[in-house]
């Protein structure tokens, strides 16, 4: 019994996107790891069968039990190898066998086939999520990337250095790995490559976390002693990277209204060694932009709630069109009034949006909806080496996808407040994507290649530079 409530607990987290899969069942404390892991990535394959079948036979409704612990109930049933509880929950699911097994039996005939893994559909989005490359990023608050290549090295695996075309990040197997070509501190594994319980994970000197959800931070790039806002926080990737990426100096503040998610946030950030942190489980909408408290905020990463469509490992939608439809213009709304509202904080200067959806919806058009409303701002042309642009006329935004950036399908917008002289209708647009900003600040974006090194050396004196990076330049 307790296998199945896990693991239907782990389904919903999931599905909230609280976390990956793994991550989830390594952190859940269960005793026979092995065997939730294997119930609950079955369960989530055969998800959309299982689904079907519990509708068709109204097992939820003569049962009560939820949709996720009836999914993983049903999987061991019927798929599975037999349901592995016994006492009152065997006895109510025998009930049901027949019924629910005739349901399959019928779904079969429908489909003409003759095995359960015919059922499956054979999402182009499954198979490419199974070749992405794997991407860990160096969390520097606790090593340095020489240390984890040279820890990885000691363990038997072959470092290929630094990556110089996107075909690198490819053709490799086995134990092998090189660094990234676009950005520093992330290294960059073989598809299926799986550290989650390998102690440089568990320490948090790693952070695994897929390339594409790695540029808002980069690209923020916020100086040591910068004040910056994280609006949607939860569970923390991005916080962490941007507190990594200010040494841990300034203040970071970080909101999330999920109260779960947060909590998970508050543990990953503490494994992750962040101290500059000031979290609140808080609707971001409802924070006011004018309270002294964030007068100094001059940065805010925003990476709202989304369809979440780049996600390749996601099941396929299974609404009607027309309510997917409804959904993503809900979702739009949300994401504009997010990011009007971010706007109003008086002392910001630079905004990274994000989404790891593919929708026009949520991502070019909520940005153009925000720049006509709020024409203070305007567009930081981003990375002209990265090989997908936003769509035409918003090139200066950067999409991921797997078959051109080997990512999550992912979109980053950075906006910066326009100078007061381009205001009053002198033309001065920042040629190299530099911003306005007070502080010292990475130059063209182009640049952010070398920006992890502008600030000063780590406190920690056993840890060592990357001796692949340059100098970085500022501008005051
Ligand atoms: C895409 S996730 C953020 C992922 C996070 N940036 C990371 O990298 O780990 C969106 C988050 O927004 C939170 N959220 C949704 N509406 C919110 C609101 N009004 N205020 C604050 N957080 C909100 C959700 O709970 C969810 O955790």
């Amino acid at each position: 019994m307790a296998l199945y409530l896990k693991a239907a607990e782990i389904l919903d987290k999931v599905e909230r996107k609280e976390g990956a899969v793994k991550t989830l069942v390594y952190n859940s404390k269960f005793q026979n790891i092995k065997q939730l892991f294997a119930l609950v990535c079955e369960a989530q394959k055969y998800s959309a069968v299982l689904q079907n079948i519990i509708i068709a036979t109204k097992l939820m409704k003569d049962t009560k039990l939820k949709m996720n612990l009836a999914k993983v109930l049903v999987y061991d049933l019927l798929i599975g190898q037999g349901l592995k509880c016994g006492g009152s929950w065997k006895v109510m699911m025998m009930k049901h066998r027949s019924r629910l097994q005739a349901e399959l039996a019928r779904m079969k005939v429908k489909k003409q086939v003759s095995r359960n893994q015919d059922l499956l559909s054979t999402s182009g989005r499954q198979i490419e999520g199974d070749k992405l490359p794997r991407y860990v990023r160096v969390n520097t608050l606790k090593t340095t990337v020489d240390d984890v290549i040279d820890y990885l090295k000691r363990e038997g695996f072959l470092y290929l250095g630094l990556a110089s075309r996107m075909e690198d990040l490819q053709n490799f197997s086995g134990k092998t790995f090189v660094s990234d070509l676009h950005l520093p501190e992330l290294l960059v594994f073989p598809p299926k490559m799986d550290f989650h319980a390998h102690f440089l994970y568990q320490a948090g000197h790693i952070i695994l976390q897929d390339k594409a959800s790695c540029l808002p931070a980069y690209l923020l790039n916020p100086p040591a002693g910068a004040q910056v806002l994280d609006a949607c926080a939860a569970p923390g990737n991005k916080t962490s990277h941007l507190a990594a990426i200010m040494h841990n100096k300034g203040k970071l503040f970080a909101f999330d209204l999920d109260a779960k998610r947060f909590s998970t946030m508050s543990t990953l950030l503490l494994r992750a060694g962040v101290t500059c942190q000031q979290l609140a489980n808080q609707d971001f909408l409802k924070v006011d932009p004018e309270s002294p408290e964030y007068s100094q905020v001059e940065y805010i990463l925003l990476d709202p709630s989304c369809s979440g469509s780049g996600m390749v490992c996601l099941q396929d939608s299974c609404s009607e069109p027309q309510e997917e439809e409804g959904r993503l213009k809900a979702l739009a709304a949300f994401q504009l009034r997010c990011l009007n509202h971010a706007l109003h904080f008086p002392g910001l200067c630079r905004l990274v949006y994000s989404t790891c959806s593919i929708h026009t919806q949520e991502n070019e058009e909520v940005v153009s909806a925000c720049l006509q409303q709020n024409q203070g701002y305007r567009l930081v042309p981003l990375l002209p080496a990265w090989p997908e642009r936003g769509l035409p006329p918003l090139t200066q935004c950067l999409r991921a996808s797997p078959a051109t950036t080997l990512t999550h399908g992912f979109f980053v917008a950075v906006l910066e407040r326009r100078p007061k002289e381009e205001e009053k209708g002198l033309e001065t647009p920042s040629q190299n994507g530099s911003p306005i900003c007070a502080k010292p600040q990475v130059t063209g974006v182009d640049e952010a290649q070398e920006s992890v090194d502008m600030e000063a050396q780590p406190e920690n004196p056993t840890k060592k530079r990357n001796s692949k990076k340059k100098k970085n330049k500022t501008q005051s």
